[in-house]
């Protein structure tokens, strides 16, 4: 079932309050550092629920997605709360419009799942990423009662298998959960690797 994408119809979902709650963008961001001087590029940023704050932290954010209408919501985003650094553009499957070795790292939030050729995208992604920089990834854990199918949905040793083949080592893994009275409703796995130097 990889490939089947986020439709743009499901986009008020994608910013709605309880995803807001359940998985704070900065919050998220957060666990991967990022730094003041820093470009990142993320794809399949939809609406820019990411994206938008990870720009108050970072130099420039390149916000590519394949869907117009997403962009188009991005950037209606970007205009209301006057952000001026992140760069949005279209991007094609597994064809970024950005060169080699331009961004210190980049974030897949929510996307690898979607994508059509796994490997293929990841030998692109890893070939924007400069030499030593940053490949951050969250995902829906199996056990999360929120998200795609479960069979839609990707394990983490299968990403490490993905990252390794795009040229990335694994540098660290953490999770965020909510719970409620003990049951764990919501569960999302962040991985971050880097590019051999
Ligand atoms: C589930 S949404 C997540 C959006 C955003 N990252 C977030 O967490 O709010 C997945 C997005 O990835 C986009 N997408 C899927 N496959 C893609 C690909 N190969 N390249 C770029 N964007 C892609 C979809 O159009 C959609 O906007």
């Amino acid at each position: 079932m990889a490939g089947h994408k986020c439709e743009a119809e499901h986009a008020s979902h994608l910013d709605g309050r309880l995803r807001r709650f359940m998985a704070p963008p900065d919050a998220l961001i957060g666990r991967f550092a990022p730094l003041p001087a820093e470009i990142w590029a993320e794809i399949g940023a939809g609406t820019g629920f990411f994206a938008i704050p990870l720009a108050a932290r970072v130099e420039r954010v390149h916000a590519l997605d394949l869907s117009d209408t997403m962009l188009e919501l991005l950037r209606r985003k970007m205009e209301d709360k006057q952000v001026d650094n992140v760069e949005a553009a279209i991007s094609e499957e597994s064809t970024l419009p950005l060169p080699e070795s331009s961004v210190d790292a980049v974030l897949l939030a929510f996307v690898l799942h979607e994508v059509d050729q796994p490997e293929k995208f990841l030998a692109e992604v890893s070939r924007i990423t400069r030499p030593g920089g940053r490949l951050c990834i969250i995902e829906f854990t199996s056990s999360c009662s929120f998200g795609p199918p479960k069979d839609m949905r990707m394990t983490s040793e299968q990403i490490d298998v993905l990252a390794a083949a795009a040229g990335y080592e694994m540098s660290r893994s953490w999770e965020w959960q909510r719970r409620l009275l003990g049951w764990k409703y919501f569960e999302v796995a962040g991985r971050e690797y880097r590019k051999s130097s």
